[in-house]
């Protein structure tokens, strides 16, 4: 979730020589959205040739992360390894989240948001409700023998799931989509992302002020009376809090969803498997956050001298920690571009690391975990389509297009 920096598109590193600092145009190009469907190369070769690869530009001078060692030493490093550089771009449009805090400040409220997110908290019946939402958005393809998941599925479903554990009105669903996802575009078009950022504050701020005066069995009204240490967040807390919360339950667990079928459909073998044994789900997940991570890149900031990979970092560097490039690690996971639901590997760093790790995985588990078994279920002999799309981007990776055919 915007757990990503929004940084534009890695593209190819190519053009940029690995013996001295590259512009960011040289290793990033394209935008937020943009085509960029295969940064693995560049990830290979900076793994190898410059583990710690010095960027300058106008957004981001410092260094990117690639290998899975220096990768995970950053991410649980929360001396050094700050995450208060995630103010100067996720700060800009939510607002100031646990995205950007550290110590004592963080962990006060990760014990307010985690237990709200312990999908039992969420609503009494969660799976129920997702099981529902699964089956209603699959009756309106299911007689047609062929369909394309993503327009049709894995986009409307996590944030319809979501709305509703939230507690927001179904009747806004289009407009909190729209919305959420111009702001995932304000790496290309600063001004429409920071608008859909404003028009989601002006959305939700009377809704949070009502359920403090009048809560309910909602996550909201739980965010908004839950108290730590005699504190509660504050009304712009929480409006902050589901600003983040919106974008993680538009823009992640739909990528996560894709991939993993994109996946498995190239793979029919493995699909077949995961059809007849479903104990095989949850690694199949597992494996398809690895292979092709939905956030692949997180942020931090050094707040005192370090050496790492090789590099002597001065106080105040930015570091891109690249997750998705340490999921690919030779060094870590043997034939790392392999798609094996077999490798049973529970040591991918999708969700991160260390204080920061995920709030929402169990969510995203149990949401994709669903999805995916209502649609083997009501899907028989699920085959590609023609026109398989690509997994594109980079602050959230996921594929275009997952046309099928079944029955
Ligand atoms: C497949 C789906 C998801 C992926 C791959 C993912 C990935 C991540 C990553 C990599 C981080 C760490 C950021 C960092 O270290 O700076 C993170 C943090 C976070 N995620 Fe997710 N996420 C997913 C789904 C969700 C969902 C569904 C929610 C909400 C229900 C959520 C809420 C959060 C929150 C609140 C944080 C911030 C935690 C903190 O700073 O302490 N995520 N996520």
């Amino acid at each position: 979730m915007t757990h990503a920096p929004f940084v534009p598109e890695l593209s190819t590193i190519q053009s940029a020589s690995l013996e001295k600092p590259a512009s960011m145009e040289d290793v990033f190009g394209g935008n937020e959205v943009g085509p960029v469907p295969n940064p693995f190369p560049v990830y290979d070769m900076l793994r190898e040739h410059r583990p710690a690869m010095p960027v300058q530009g106008m957004a981001y001078s410092g260094y990117l992360l690639t290998r899975y060692d220096d990768v995970k030493a950053a991410l649980k490093n929360h001396e050094v390894f700050s995450n208060r550089g995630n103010a100067k771009h996720i700060g800009l449009v939510f607002g100031r989240t646990i995205q950007e805090m550290d110590g004592k400040e963080h962990i006060k409220h990760r014990k307010i948001v985690s237990p709200a997110l312990a999908p039992r908290a969420l609503q009494k019946n969660f799976a129920g409700a997702a099981k529902a939402i699964a089956d209603e958005l699959i009756d309106k393809f299911a007689d047609k023998g062929d369909a394309e998941l993503v327009q049709e599925f894995t986009f409307g479903y996590p944030l319809r799931v979501f709305m509703k554990i939230i507690g927001l009105p179904e009747k806004d669903l289009e407009t909190v989509h729209k919305t959420a996802a111009d702001l995932t575009k304000i790496g290309v078009d600063p001004m429409k992302g920071l608008q859909a950022a404003q028009e989601l504050t002006t959305y939700l701020t009377p809704i949070v002020e009502a359920r403090r005066s009048n809560p309910s069995d909602d996550l909201l009204s739980r965010l908004v009376t839950a108290e730590v240490d005699g504190d509660q967040l504050s009304v712009d807390e929480v409006v902050s809090f589901a600003k983040l919360l919106v974008l993680a339950g538009a823009e992640t667990t739909y990528h996560l969803i894709g991939t993993v079928l994109l996946a498995l459909l190239a793979h029919p073998e493995q699909l077949a498997e995961v059809t007849k044994n479903r104990e095989l789900v949850v690694p199949a997940l597992d494996e398809a956050l690895r292979w092709d991570s939905p956030v692949q890149i997180v942020c931090r900031e050094t707040v005192s001298p370090i050496e790492l990979a090789g590099v002597k970092m001065e106080a105040d560097t930015s570091v891109l920690v690249v997750c998705g490039a340490a999921n690919r690690d030779p060094a870590m996971f043997k034939d790392p571009e392999v798609f094996d639901i077999h490798r049973n590997t529970k040591d991918h760093i999708a969700f991160g690391s260390g204080q920061h790790f995920c709030a929402g995985s169990r969510v995203a588990y149990l949401e994709a975990e669903i999805a995916l078994n209502s649609l083997l279920d009501r899907l028989p002999n699920l085959r590609p389509g023609s026109d398989m799309g690509q997994v594109v981007g980079m602050s959230f990776r996921g594929p275009t297009r997952v046309p099928v055919q079944f029955g």
